[in-house]
């Protein structure tokens, strides 16, 4: 979501210092050993060597495109401000913040799946209707995304932190009642995208539900459809596929989704019945 930063030529650069891109995305200490390879955060989240996240298996189009806003060491300090992310989302953030969360449900229940870290608080908020018993997972490629989470989170948020990549979730199949990415699709290549969806298809059982909260076309007559698209093609380079294409488009054949827009039609809300 960031549309900020960065810039073209710099998105071109790769990240200046590998080793401390590497340490940054893994989470490891820079000076540190190889040690807990494991993709897991400390504390009560899980992870096993399948899940390990080097700055070699990251997603190519995150090294290239977002290392400013996610894996650089100052990334998490410059962009966990509510009110940056919120000028970021032209003052919506609330609003779409809000949206997901009554889509969501309230108390949450069941089983929910985040599919990549946010800034903001939309997931201590989570936290807070999450019934007795009940919990939710939170999936992100960056162990430097995951950790700041969990220091946005109460020791005792019924929250699981996963570092993997949302094409390829070790999660297991209909194991989820709901899961919701917040601002991902738009920053994937469109073959990432389709992985993407199909795992949440695969990971949410018949029945539930996928929420999907990103960027849309806006409608004729909102200036920002001509003055926002320059700044989301220099920095965001895949952003305006959901200008072209409808969310819909990529799904499974036959799915059932049902779209509200906001902001003049800057943003959507995409509600898919698995
Ligand atoms: C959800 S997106 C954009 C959210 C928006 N910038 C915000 O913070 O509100 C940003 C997150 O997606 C994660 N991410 C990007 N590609 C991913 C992938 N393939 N698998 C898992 N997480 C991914 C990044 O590491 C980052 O933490």
């Amino acid at each position: 979501m960031p549309a900020t930063g960065g810039g073209r030529g710099r998105n071109r650069r790769q990240y200046p210092d590998r080793q401390r891109a590497h340490d940054a995305a893994t989470g490891r200490p820079p000076s540190g050993p190889a040690a807990n390879r494991t993709g897991a955060i400390r504390g009560n989240e899980v992870g096993s060597p399948k899940r390990v996240a080097s700055a070699d298996a990251l997603p190519p189009y995150l090294s290239a495109h977002y290392w400013w806003a996610y894996i650089h060491p100052n990334a998490v300090r410059v962009f966990e401000r509510q009110w940056l992310v919120n000028l970021i989302l032209w003052g919506n953030y609330a609003r779409l913040r809000d949206a997901m969360l009554a889509e969501l449900g309230e108390p949450l229940r069941g089983a929910t799946l985040q599919v990549a870290c946010v800034y903001g608080d939309l997931t201590r908020r989570l936290c807070e209707r999450v019934a007795a018993g009940d919990s939710i997972d939170v999936v992100d490629v960056l162990p430097i995304q995951l950790g700041n989470l969990r220091k946005k989170l109460p020791r005792s948020a019924p929250v699981r932190l996963l570092a993997m990549d949302s094409s390829d979730l070790r999660l297991s199949t209909a194991s989820y009642d709901q899961a919701f990415a917040f601002f991902l699709l738009h920053e994937q290549p469109a073959h990432y995208r389709d992985r993407t969806l199909a795992e949440l298809f695969r990971v949410v059982k018949p029945g539930g539900k996928i929420v999907i909260v990103d960027y849309a076309r806006p409608r004729w007559w909102n200036p920002l459809r001509y003055l926002w698209a320059p700044v989301l093609a220099a920095l965001e380079p895949f952003a305006l596929d959901l200008w072209r294409r409808e969310i819909a488009d990529w799904l499974p054949r036959g799915a059932a989704s049902r779209k509200e827009l906001f902001f003049g039609g800057l943003y959507q809300k995409v509600v898919i019945q698995r």
